[in-house]
Formats: structure tokens, sequence, C-alpha cells
């Protein structure tokens, strides 16, 4: 993280269950769709339940370089002073996304149709991801973004993204695009535009990626139409501005999937995570959990933007090896490092598959699952697109000092490796946890779990 501070987990077994009703930050992608949202609307839209994780936090400080107004009482409620889609101002200097990849990949489809020229920088690890899936698409519809050549693979760039000016007079035009690889974060960046556009924005994807662009934009009564992987905005019909709204931002399923591996790893615990988004784009760590007959209770009590909204409750069941792919797969992509953590301890063989795109998360997350795993003593083979994991679910685990790479859940997820291994385990380079857990440590300890930030 930018403080460069250097913290690492210290991690004890569990001797007894993780036991507790404990929250989870706010949902990171719906929280980046607010901010980005409310900034375009018309008039002041209410967020709250908002948890300053770091990567949304980038997203809240580039609108506010763009001459946006928020008030935030400190206590995750924020104003946010919409300046319509057209009221945006030209930041003084680079537009910092962080460690965020949705920040950079989302507001491209913005940026790019802006009167302006912007930059967008980030991390070292956001320094080294591929964005032409999000330049080229964007640009065959008249948007104006360069990037920097990638030293080894041809056609592809990386930050810093430089976006606009779009001429005087000029506009997107309509855009008819599929996707080789299903990205909600290249989805949204052409639905974003296509506010800005002429003409129609059809986005076609393999499987439906996380759908919460679609659903918020509807609520906010954009004419957006979706059947199966295919999602129309219909320019013709768009009104041209965003109504504010109010927004209670629902916990993070993918935060509260850590909480679920918990109590599967520790024998005996009971965990309940309230006030989760369970939107079913989402929600494949629940349906796979399912699938391996795991005791996992869903209450749906509500809806936000569109948002279903409720409440989790898991307790501790020994599950078998599964298969993890395919649409699953898609609607699990954030937590195959928390599903390795969990195939450690199931009895047999976990099966990943489909799932290449891991390589260019914040790190290489199947190479540094691999070797997490085979550093707790757990066997397992890469494979380009996925791994197999032999289960150990007798006896503990080896005890292991390991690397986060700067990537927040692999440290959640080997610092979970730690309840059920043999001594102390430790987890180097954690700062990256507050990207999108800043009480990771605490929920642990809070549910009876040793886990100390040193
Ligand atoms: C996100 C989309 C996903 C996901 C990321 C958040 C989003 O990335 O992995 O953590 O909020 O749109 P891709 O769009 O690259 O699949």
């Amino acid at each position: 993280m930018s403080s460069g501070e250097r913290r690492d987990f210290v991690v004890r077994r569990a001797k007894g269950p993780l036991v507790g009703g404990v929250p989870v930050p706010s949902d990171k992608s719906i929280s980046h769709r607010a901010i980005l949202l409310g900034a375009l609307a018309d008039g002041a839209s209410e967020v709250s339940a908002f948890s300053y994780g770091g990567d949304n936090v980038s997203t809240l400080e580039i609108f506010r370089a763009m001459g946006v107004h928020v008030a935030d009482d400190g206590a995750g409620t924020l104003r946010v002073h919409g300046e319509g889609l057209r009221g945006l101002s030209e930041p003084a200097g680079p537009l910092d996304c962080g460690n965020s990849g949705t920040t950079m990949r989302v507001l491209a489809g913005v940026l790019g149709a802006q009167p302006f020229r912007s930059v967008m920088v980030g991390d070292a690890s956001l320094s080294r991801r591929p964005m032409a899936r999000v330049a080229a698409p964007l640009r065959r519809r008249g948007a104006v973004i360069e990037g920097r050549f990638h030293p080894t693979k041809a056609g592809e760039i990386t930050p810093p993204l430089e976006l606009g000016p779009l001429p005087a007079g000029q506009a997107l035009i309509e855009s008819d695009e599929t996707l080789a690889v299903a990205s909600a974060q290249v989805k949204s960046a052409l639905l974003l535009s296509g506010l800005y556009a002429d003409g129609n924005t059809w986005v076609r994807e393999p499987v439906v990626s996380r759908d919460h662009t679609e659903r918020m934009l509807k609520a906010l009564g954009v004419p957006l139409s979706s059947v199966g992987g295919a999602v129309e905005l219909d320019a013709a019909r768009f009104r041209g501005k965003l109504p504010a709204f109010l927004l209670k931002i629902p916990g993070d399923l993918s935060a509260a999937a850590f909480l679920l591996v918990a109590a599967h790893l520790v024998p005996e615990s009971r965990v309940s995570i309230r006030g989760v988004g369970l939107n079913p784009t989402r929600a494949g760590i629940v349906d796979y959990l399912r699938s391996l007959s795991a005791r996992v209770t869903v209450e749906e009590h509500g809806d936000a933007l569109g948002e279903p909204v409720g409440a989790l409750h898991v307790e501790h069941a020994e599950l078998g090896g599964g298969l993890l792919a395919g649409e699953l797969l898609t609607r699990a992509i954030d937590e195959v490092p928390a599903i390795c953590a969990l195939a450690a301890r199931s009895r047999g063989r976990t099966e990943i598959a489909d799932a290449a795109e891991l390589r260019v998360k914040e790190s290489d997350r199947l190479a540094v699952m691999a070797s997490v795993l085979r550093a707790f003593g757990v066997d397992c083979e890469e494979r380009p697109d996925g791994m197999t994991i032999e289960g150990r679910p007798d006896g503990l685990l080896r005890a292991a000092d390991v690397e986060s790479h700067g990537d927040h859940r692999i440290a959640m997820s080997a610092a979970l490796l730690g309840l059920v291994a043999d001594g102390e385990t430790r987890v180097r380079d954690v700062a990256c946890v507050a990207t999108s857990f800043p009480r990771f440590a605490g929920t642990i300890r809070a549910l009876g779990g040793e886990l100390d930030v040193v």
C-alpha cells in the first residue's frame, strides 16, 4: 500500500470453534458504483454504510479531484453532490487508482468520453495489469485512451492510462462487443460510456459476470435490458440524466466468503453474517458450498437499488472435494483463494478450472495460492487455467511463513489456514488487506480466533 508500512499477520491454531454474528465491510463493487453514479447524478445522493476500504477510497478521491463535493461524516455516510453526466471538471494532476483495477477499468468508460484530458495511475501491482481489454472496445466507439505498451505482449497495454479529450462536438458512437472472457469491469465501462453515446450499447458475455452496474442503472431509470449474457442500453430512450438516490450499501459477500470458509476450517464453528449482499451473480461460493452439502442458510430480507440483501448462517461441516468451473467459477471469481483454503481441509480432491483470469488479478492467484498451499504441507498441481488440490482433513497443517505478494485475498486466505496449523503462522506484508477488509483481523478475533497484526 502507498503508506509503505510493513505489517504481518501472526496466526495461531484456533483452540475452540469460531462463534458469533459479525458484520462485513460494505460491498466493494457496489461501493465503487455508488460513488461513481452519485457523482454523475443530478443532485445530492446519500450513500451509507460505506466502509473506507482502500480501493473504494481511491474511487472517492478521484471524483473529488474532478470537482465532485463529497461530505463524509467519518462514520460511513457520504453525501455525494452529483455534478451531472457532463459536470466533471479537469483534474489538476494524475488520478491515483491505488491497487484498484475496478476503479481504473470502470472509470475508463467515463473518462474516455470527457471533453478534458486525464491520466489514471496505479500502484506497482495495478501498473502491471492488462488494460487493452477495456481500452480497445472503448476506442472502437470513439473514446480516446492510450496506455503504456506491454514489454512482451503485442497489443497489450498497461497503466498509466491517458484519457480524452473527446473533441468538441464529437460523441461516442454505438458499440456492439462480444467479450471473450466474462468481465464486469469491461461490461460496466462499456455501459457507462453508453450514457455518453449517440448510439446503443450491446455487451455480450459468454457467461454473466456480476451485474451490479445493470441493476443500479435500471433502478435509476436507465433503459437497459438483459437477456442471458447479453445486455443492451437503448440510447434513444435514455433521458440524458441520472437521478440522485439513497443507498445503504450491502455487506460484501466476497468478504463474508472468508468467514464462510473459516467456519468450515475450524470444527464446531457457527457464524452469522447480517446485511450482506446476495446478488446471485456473486453468490457462486454459496452455491459451491451447497453443492458439497454444507450447512449454509440464506435469508433474504430486502433490496437496495436492485440488489438483494440478507443474512448468511453457516455451521461447520466436514466437506468433500468438489469441482469449481464454468459459470460457477465466474460467480465466485474473487473467492478462488478462499476456496483453495477450504479445499486444503476437504476430504478428497478439489478441481478448479476455467480460471486463467486469476493470473492477472492483484497477483497471479493460481501460482501464489499453489505456493501457499504447499507451504502448509498441502499437495496441489497447478495448471494454466486452474489447479487440483488434495485435501488434508486429518491432523493439523504445517504452520507456515508466507508472503501475501501484496494481494489482500491471498493474505486473508493464508491467515485462515493458520487457524488449523500446528504452530505459529506468519503472513507477511498484509497492509493490502485494508483494500477490501480493513477489520479482518478484529473480525476473526471477535469470533474467537487468534490473529494478531504485528
Ligand atoms: C469487479 C469485477 C471482477 C472482480 C473484481 C471486481 C467489479 O473483475 O474480479 O474484483 O467490481 O466489476 P473482472 O471484471 O476483471 O472479472
